[in-house]
Parts: C-alpha cells; structure tokens; sequence
C-alpha cells in the first residue's frame, strides 16, 4: 500500500476539499427538469473556478467532467443532454478532482424531489455501509475488515453488492492499489498502512447484484431495472485514526 509524505497529504488533501466543496454545489442544482449534461458543465466550472480540474475528463476516454449516474444506472453515468431529471428519481453524481498532481474522489446519491420508501432505505443503507466499514478500522488491519462489514450491512438489510466495481487507493493517480472491495471475508486483503489513502465507494443494488454496461461503454446499469446507489469518500489513514477528507462539515458524523 503506497504511503504518502506530509507534502503529498496537502495537496491530497486540497484536491479533497475542491471534490467535497463541488458535491456540495452539486446538490443545490438537482432539479426535476435538469439535464445530466447541465449538471456536469456547471460543476466542471465550478472545479476550475476553484483552482482544480475535472480528472475524470480523458481520462481513459472518457469524455466528460463528472459521472453521472440515475436510478437502475450504478456508475459512470456519461452525462447527456438526454437524461432530464424527474421526481422520484435518484441521482448519484461522482467527481474526481486533480489539484497540482494530486487527486480527490467522492460521490453522493441525491434525491429528486419526493423518492420511494424503497430507494430512500437503499440511499441511507448505502451511506451506512461506509460508516459501518471505516468502524473501528485501523492501520494494521485488514482490508477484508471494511469489505466484510460493508457487505454485512447491505445484505442484513436485503440490497446486494455489486462485485466488479471497487474502491481503490489514490494519489498522484486516480486509481492507485490496492483495490478495496466491498464484499468479501475479515481476513482478506492487505494490511492498511499509515498515511495510506483509499477512496472507499459502496456501490449498492436494491434487487440483484448483476450489472451490464451500456453501449456507450462506460455506463454501468443493473440487469434487473432496480434503483442502485452509490457513497464514496477519499480517506486517510494515520496512527490517531482516520480522517475523511472528502465528508461534508455538517455531516452527522463529525457530531459523533
Ligand atoms: N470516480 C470513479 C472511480 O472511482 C472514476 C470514474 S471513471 C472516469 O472509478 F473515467 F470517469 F474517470
Ligand atoms: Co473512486
């Protein structure tokens, strides 16, 4: 597990505060009647204003700012003019920030107006598998810890995990090791080392775990039609425990 420097966790850190703070200003724009493709422009400035930039666009390919993902889509939602928010969906959107080399990434699943019982349990057991995994998680376990817990959580609570998407470790790139996944046993996986940083991405389904892919090449949906939901955050790894780089100052969890 690669471990960063002190001068590395800045600029982490900075690229951290730029995702968060463009997820924040995301959720003042989810409209019914809004566009996917309007969303994603106006969080690309929103990043650039803010003295990062968009590492999700090229790379790979891809060719947008920001991912943009709806209801049965589970991620890499390519945004497009097309898709138009209406009540009762769901929106995950995920922003990846580069900030003088170094990266941010983060997701959340907004609501659309009023949602169903259903997809408001799958948005919140979603958000609770992250916590439910970064639970008492410290340097020397193993990863196994958070991809058991994580899967615990939503199966207990009948969603399914989707299994060839995973969280990953970052830094200078996007997608570092190890891959973190988010099903699996306690013992599994590599020890977390200090000043590690991963970003840990619970992707849940509401019914089956089985995906495709659109074919656009990147859009991830569920076989089965069902709501899927997506929570991610960039963490860090330190001998006082961990620190959620990429959580919003008002979130529930830092009133703990
Ligand atoms: N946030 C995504 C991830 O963790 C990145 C989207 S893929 C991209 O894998 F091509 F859009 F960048
Ligand atoms: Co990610």
């Amino acid at each position: 597990m690669i471990q960063k420097t002190p001068a590395e966790i800045v600029l982490i850190k900075k690229a951290c505060e730029i995702t968060r703070d463009a997820l924040i200003y995301a959720k003042t724009l989810v409209k019914e009647g809004v566009s996917t493709y309007e969303l994603d422009k106006s969080i690309e400035k929103f990043i650039i204003d803010s003295g990062g930039s968009p590492a999700c666009l090229g790379y790979e390919g891809y060719p947008a700012a920001t991912c943009i993902s709806v209801n049965d889509m589970v991620v890499h939602g390519i945004p497009s003019k097309d898709i138009v928010l209406q009540k009762g969906d769901i929106v995950s959107i995920d922003i990846v920030v580069a900030y003088k080399g170094y990266h941010g990434d983060a997701a959340r699943t907004y609501p659309v107006g009023e949602i169903s019982a259903e997809k408001e349990k799958l948005v919140k057991v979603t958000k609770e598998c992250f916590f439910k995994g970064i639970e008492n998680l410290r340097i020397g376990d193993r990863l196994g810890k958070l991809s058991h817990a994580i899967q615990t959580h939503a199966e207990s609570n009948g969603f399914s995990v989707v299994r060839e998407l995973s969280g990953h470790g970052i830094g200078r790139r996007m997608h570092e090791a190890p891959s973190v996944l988010n099903y699996g046993k306690e013992t599994d996986g590599p020890a977390i080392s200090e000043n590690a940083v991963l970003a840990i991405e619970p992707m849940i389904n509401a019914g089956k775990k089985e995906i495709g892919m659109l074919s656009d090449g990147w859009g991830i949906v569920t076989r089965d039609g069902k709501p899927s939901a997506h929570y991610e955050n960039t963490v860090l790894f330190t001998r006082n425990g961990l620190e959620i780089l990429t959580l919003e100052k008002d979130d529930e969890y830092y009133s703990r």
